[in-house]
């Protein structure tokens, strides 16, 4: 038996019936239940600790429907001989192409723009009127350059924009293509006009940019986060923000999904996304075709796509 999150039952559907014969769909957001199960899909909104997998007896494969993973306990699963596999590449231009709408809506304040004209307030032109900043000339700011940092690294000279990046590996190929400069995070918070996050959720990671990382940033910056939410000191942002000492902000992402802190939702300066990163047709669609086809392979025993190591 195979369990499916029960959001992905639309592209459950258009696989052949013989295939999904064995297939339970199941609640994401209660407690992964009790079963006799080969393999599972979860989705972000999921854990996948030890406790769920040691209820699913038999369990094989966990393909994820997405390319982080801090979703699942994955040492839990190397202990238990479990394979867990996740979604890279499929994913990777809608996610850059959203951070450029974060940083382009951030710095041309499109979130303001679209509420006064909602609200029926707005009382025409005029030259002072919401004026954001231009791109041009400035510095892109890329922690973590992985597939989706270097794909967004890569769209900058479109806007005028040079690339610094801090990683732990250097990347050859936006160092040749775009004279990108590794840096070191703290030169990279002193250097960037805009300070877009890809790094995977650990612990080490997890609220890397705190107070003392916003303290380090141009005053008048911008940071666009479509990693993870809790890479971000979400409180300690509100107060960078509310203080003036950053510009504004993008965010894709939040400490407790689908939790949006008040005073976040109260600032005018940030536009806030729910989660939409991956959220084109095609992307989806692609995802979904990979995790499918690394259950399938997990559970014939065959070499994964795309094992998580
Ligand atoms: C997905 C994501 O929407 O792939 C990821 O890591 O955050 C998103 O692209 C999400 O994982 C779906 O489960």
């Amino acid at each position: 038996m195979i369990l499916v999150a029960e959001s992905l039952r639309s592209f459950l559907e258009r696989e052949p019936s013989d295939a999904r014969a064995a297939v339970e769909l199941f609640d994401e957001r209660s407690p992964i239940p009790a079963r006799d199960c080969e393999g599972i899909v979860p989705t972000v909104v999921c854990r996948v600790d030890g406790d769920a997998m040691d209820r699913l007896r038999g369990l094989r494969v966990i393909a994820n429907y997405g390319v982080g993973y801090d979703n699942i306990d994955v040492d839990a699963a190397r202990r238990r001989g479990i394979a867990v596999t996740n979604t890279p590449d499929v994913l990777t231009g809608a996610t850059a192409e959203l951070t450029w709408a974060l940083i382009l809506a951030a710095a041309r304040r499109l979130g303001e723009g679209e509420r006064l004209v909602r609200s029926g307030q707005w009382t025409g032109w005029a030259p002072t009127q919401l004026r954001g900043v231009g791109l041009d000339g400035r510095t892109l700011g890329v922690i973590g350059a992985g597939r989706i940092g270097r794909e967004v690294a890569r769209r900058a000279p479109a806007f005028g924009m040079r690339v610094v990046y801090a990683d732990r590996v250097p990347a050859a190929d936006i160092e040749r293509d775009l004279h990108a400069r590794l840096v070191t995070l703290h030169e990279l918070l002193e250097q960037a006009d805009v300070v877009s996050v890809h790094v995977a959720l650990t612990p080490r990671t997890h609220r890397l940019l705190d107070a003392a990382a916003f303290a380090r940033m141009k005053p008048g910056a911008i940071l666009v986060n479509t990693s993870r939410g809790a890479v971000v000191d979400e409180a300690a942002l509100v107060d960078a923000l509310r203080s003036g000492r950053l510009r504004a902000a993008g965010l894709d992402v939040y400490e407790r999904e689908p939790h949006v802190p008040a005073e976040l939702r109260a600032i005018e300066n940030v536009v806030l996304l729910p989660h939409l990163g991956s959220a084109t047709e095609e992307a989806r669609q692609a995802m979904w075709d990979v995790a499918w086809k690394n259950l399938r392979l997990g559970l014939e025993s065959r070499p994964l796509a795309n094992p998580v190591t």
